[in-house]
């Protein structure tokens, strides 16, 4: 056994799509499984959501939405600390004091700043100083490896960055390793799959929404063949992580109808253990309270010691 941690975290935006589940929650459960790790920590973070204003009056129930979709998928509540973002308060205290030494303009550079900048016209602080608080919960959590997907990379330079600049002066913080997750599931536009962009297949939900949801999947509407270059289509790329490679050679020379009607059944015979666990799970909601009470408890002890060092640091304490 190692003594380092792992951490990974998911945003509360409501029920784990298709892309969550087989992007980061199945690879994430697979590593932890082979028990390299001292304490393995999973984040629900249910302040980053808060950046959008929309999320303000589901925020609870999104986390129970990511806990029940862990446990669906297999984690092992026992064997990790499940904990909330806004159970750890300590983290937005780290946050002010790395705004306190990190540039204003590099934020302002930040790629998914920049994105959110070019598609909305109001934006909160929050939003600016998202990076911040994802370093606060990485540093804090004294994690040697961070589990996230290509998206998040810029975030991890800032992290390590911030890592760098305080433990020159006092060394705090481990520096974070990134594990990039690459089995990236794209969504029925071809685009990365998330909820603002309405291109999600929510294999959560109920058959007639999942088969509306296949349905939307833009496809090159000509019949799939090799010749055709069908690596190229979304709708076989979305196929090919659940077929195997018999399967779709059979599948081969096909209309898309066909193939759409192929991969509905082919996703409610995969996750259908999933499915029932996650409807058993959703309805424990004081299962999942423990949960995250015991989460924070745990949580709250590992990150005491630092806070001490920082607060120190900086000469409040
Ligand atoms: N920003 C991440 C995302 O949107 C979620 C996240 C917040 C996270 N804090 C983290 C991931 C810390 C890993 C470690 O996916």
């Amino acid at each position: 056994m190692f003594s380092s941690n792992l951490l990974t975290g998911i945003k509360s935006t409501g029920r784990p799509h298709l892309g969550h589940v087989i992007g980061i929650i199945y690879p994430t459960i697979l590593l932890l499984n082979k028990e390299l790790f001292n304490n393995k920590l999973i984040l629900i973070a249910n302040l980053h959501t808060l950046t959008n204003y929309n999320f303000m009056t589901t925020n609870k129930t999104n986390s129970y939405q990511i806990l029940a979709a862990w446990l669906a998928c297999g984690l092992d509540y026992n064997k990790v600390i499940c904990y909330r973002q806004s159970d750890i308060p300590e983290s937005t205290e780290l946050l002010w004091f790395f705004s306190t030494l990190f540039p204003y303009n590099r934020l302002k550079l930040v790629h998914s700043f920049k994105e959110y900048k070019r598609n909305n016209k109001r934006i909160n602080t929050a939003t600016l100083t998202y990076p911040l608080l994802m370093a606060a919960d990485i540093l804090i959590s004294q994690a040697e490896l961070i589990v996230v997907g290509k998206d998040q990379l810029q975030h991890l330079e800032i992290a390590r960055k911030i890592a760098k600049t305080i433990n020159k002066r006092q060394r705090i913080f481990t520096l974070p390793k990134v594990k990039i997750l690459t089995n990236l599931i794209k969504g029925t536009d071809g685009q990365k799959m998330s909820k603002s962009k309405n291109n999600l297949i929510d294999i959560f939900s109920n058959k007639k929404q999942i088969k509306q949801q296949i349905g939307q999947i833009k496809t090159q509407n000509q019949f799939l063949t090799e010749d055709n270059n069908f690596l190229k289509d979304n709708l076989y790329n979305i196929y090919i992580n659940f077929a195997g490679s018999q399967q779709i050679n059979k599948n081969l020379n096909v209309g898309y109808q066909h193939a759409k009607a192929e991969l509905y059944s082919l996703l409610l015979r995969t996750f259908k253990k999933e499915r029932h666990l996650y409807k058993s799970y959703i309805k424990q909601t004081s299962k999942l309270d423990k949960i995250f009470q015991v989460g924070a408890t745990k949580m709250k002890e590992i990150i005491q010691p630092t806070m001490k060092k920082v607060r120190k640091l900086f000469d409040c304490y």
